[in-house]
């Protein structure tokens, strides 16, 4: 039985002991105990049984889900800035908000495409492998020789929020060109502070780029954004970063690309069917891959938590919750 006057949540996933403690306080809130996503029974028995969903993006709340009688969530809170793995125009159909965790995640999250571009262009994880199957004979002049990162032209795809702190990183880290393409780019002092160039199309910034990083949202628009025709508008000594949607990039054309010497290389975070990994790029020494790192540091993913509660405090207060999306 829930205490009364206590919405009751059910949160998906294990989160970090301080939101878990916060949720327990605020809420009559039912946390994850083995930490597996919910199975679509499990989903539709905690919108049937609960006042509010905290999902994660290993969470598939479809319209199916949402179809769900009686239903009684009125919220999801998901845990993430990306909410493509919620129908929302289902949720919206069906009366219930839709929340994200925007902001919190951006440093952590540009951090970790700079770190895929470095990793990539210097050979980092072919490096650490060498090193630790003992195979490392000492140094010399020609052993394992990477891509010179600084003063190169980085190109992105989308200037959102990500886009543009990794766009500081590289232009006044790396001294950079940037470039970008972002079909809803943001106003002109913003693109001026970055030094960012604007290019008409995806592909202009492809033919040109030495590295192309991509931070679009993953919408039934993007979903093979990066497709065989694309890829093959690449440079060969290009290298292709994604931290965003696995969705965004067509894993097949992408091992296709690579196989041809169409870039050089590719560095990823996300996959089209994750935690499956396309098994051909496990085996290519020139594709580095890391298991949606992201905002995966404890500083952000608490922050992302105390975001995901204080948008469901609000909306339980009668009031509108800062980052509904829906
Ligand atoms: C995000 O916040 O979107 C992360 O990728 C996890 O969902």
């Amino acid at each position: 039985m829930s205490a009364p006057g206590r919405p009751t949540v059910v949160v998906t996933r294990r989160l970090p002991a301080p939101v878990e403690a916060e949720l327990e306080r605020a809420f009559d809130a039912r946390l994850s105990r083995d930490d597996h996503p919910l199975t679509p029974a499990q989903l539709k028995d905690a919108l049937r049984g609960a006042d509010a969903l905290v999902p994660t993006v290993s969470d598939r709340i479809t319209g199916d889900t949402l179809a769900v009688e009686p239903l009684r969530a009125r919220i999801l809170a998901n845990y993430g800035v990306g909410f493509n793995h919620i129908d929302v125009a289902a949720a919206n159909a069906r009366g219930v908000v839709v929340t994200n965790t925007p902001e919190v995640l951006t440093d952590d999250t540009a951090d970790d495409a700079v770190m895929l571009l470095l990793m990539v262009a210097r050979r980092a994880g072919e490096g650490e492998r060498h090193v630790r199957s003992g195979a490392w004979t000492g140094w010399r002049p020609t052993h394992m020789l990477g891509t010179k990162v600084t003063g190169k032209t980085l190109g992105l795809i989308g200037l959102g929020r990500i886009g543009r702190a990794v766009a500081r990183r590289a232009h006044h880290g790396f001294g950079m060109r940037v470039l970008f393409h972002d079909p809803y780019p943001p106003p002109a002092d913003v693109v001026a502070d970055l030094a960012a160039e604007p290019r008409a199309t995806v592909e202009d910034v492809l033919r040109e780029a030495d590295f192309v990083s991509l931070h679009s949202p993953a919408t039934p628009e993007t979903r093979h954004l990066m497709n065989a025709e694309r890829l093959a508008c690449m440079r060969p000594t290009a290298f292709l970063i994604n931290t965003a949607r696995g969705d965004i990039v067509d894993e097949a054309a992408l091992v296709a690309a690579l196989r041809r010497g169409q870039l050089a290389g590719a560095a990823l975070d996300v996959y089209e069917k994750e935690p499956h990994v396309t098994p051909d790029l496990l085996t290519m020494e020139n594709v580095v891959l890391l298991p949606h790192l992201g905002s995966a540091t404890e500083e952000t993913r608490v922050a992302m938590g105390m975001r995901a509660l204080d948008n469901l405090t609000a909306f339980f207060a009668g009031a509108t919750p800062r980052d509904r999306v829906a």
